[in-house]
């Protein structure tokens, strides 16, 4: 696997996967292997035609592209990240696919106010886990919800589940790698059993909590997920100090060998999906 050309990062500072080409393109085929997963616990949760739904942390906006669509010309998606290039793409890609229902905003969510208020939803997937102030984030979403107004959510619980199902010492070093950085910047990957506790105190009445972990083989387009993420992540990590080139060609070497030899499975790292109702 060759080394990925990474756009520069001008003018704002990046989450720790970086906001270059590559991690874009990354989040798009994520977006992909997860869409079954995010359309069930929204048509679950009562997302609809006509209605105002937040999209925390939008990223390049695949969510929020798809929320647009259920919820028609009648609703609204505000998209909400503090990376400007991300939204750029967001603002691209709904012109060029007729989408006039996104408005997006470019803020810190640690800090910032969030627009919106008596908001029939809220989604965020990936997005907790990198603040500082997951609590205080979510209170303010919990605020700007009506009342029977639905916040659903993806976070990991147990990222230590990430791994294969043979040894796997370079994938290890990497994972080490992954959350030294993840720590760095101040954020915390197992976030969602805190926020099913917060959910909880701020009165929300929880209406759905699930684990979702596959154990799948190279076959399985699931697959895809992690492939991309080793192929793209650990040379940030490695430009971040975090690892080192040698480590980053040994994964990779690593990650060839299972992919081929036919028996070794892979363990996605552990979601927890919450659905709660104002
Ligand atoms: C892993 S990506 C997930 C993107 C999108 N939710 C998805 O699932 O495709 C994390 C996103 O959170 C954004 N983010 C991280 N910290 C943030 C903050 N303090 N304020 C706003 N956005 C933030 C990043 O810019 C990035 O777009």
């Amino acid at each position: 696997m060759q080394k990925k050309i990474f756009m520069p990062e001008i003018g704002e500072k990046p989450y720790v996967f970086g906001t270059h080409s590559a991690e874009l393109e990354r989040l798009g085929l994520q977006h992909r292997v997860w869409r079954p997963d995010v359309t069930d616990a929204w048509r679950r949760a009562g997302f609809t035609a006509g209605q105002t739904i937040l999209d925390l942390g939008s990223g390049p906006g695949f969510l929020s592209m798809d929320l647009a669509e259920i919820v028609g010309p009648e609703g609204r998606v505000i998209a909400l990240d503090r990376s400007s290039d991300f939204l750029n793409y967001l603002d691209s890609q709904s012109k060029k696919n007729g989408l006039q229902n996104i408005s997006t905003h470019c803020v810190n969510l640690d800090e910032d106010e969030i627009p919106g208020d008596a908001l029939d939803g809220a989604y965020a997937r990936w997005l907790f886990a990198f603040l500082r102030n997951p609590k205080k984030l979510l209170e303010r979403v919990v605020k700007n919800l009506r009342v029977g107004g639905t916040i659903v959510l993806h976070e990991y619980f147990h990222y230590h589940t990430f791994g294969f199902t043979s040894p796997s010492p370079a994938f290890d070093v990497f994972i080490a790698a992954v959350l030294k950085g993840w720590y760095a910047e101040g954020g915390k990957p197992d976030i969602a059993p805190e926020l099913l506790t917060w959910c909880q105190e701020l009165g929300l009445r929880i209406e759905s909590v699930k684990p979702i972990v596959h154990i799948v083989s190279p076959e399985n387009y699931i697959w895809q997920w992690p492939k991309s993420f080793v192929e793209v992540s650990p040379w940030r990590l490695a430009d971040l100090g975090f690892m080192t080139k040698s480590e980053v060609e040994a994964l990779q070497q690593e990650f060839s060998t299972f992919e081929k030899d036919g028996h070794t499975r892979i363990i996605t790292p552990a979601v927890l999906e919450i659905i709660a109702k104002k």
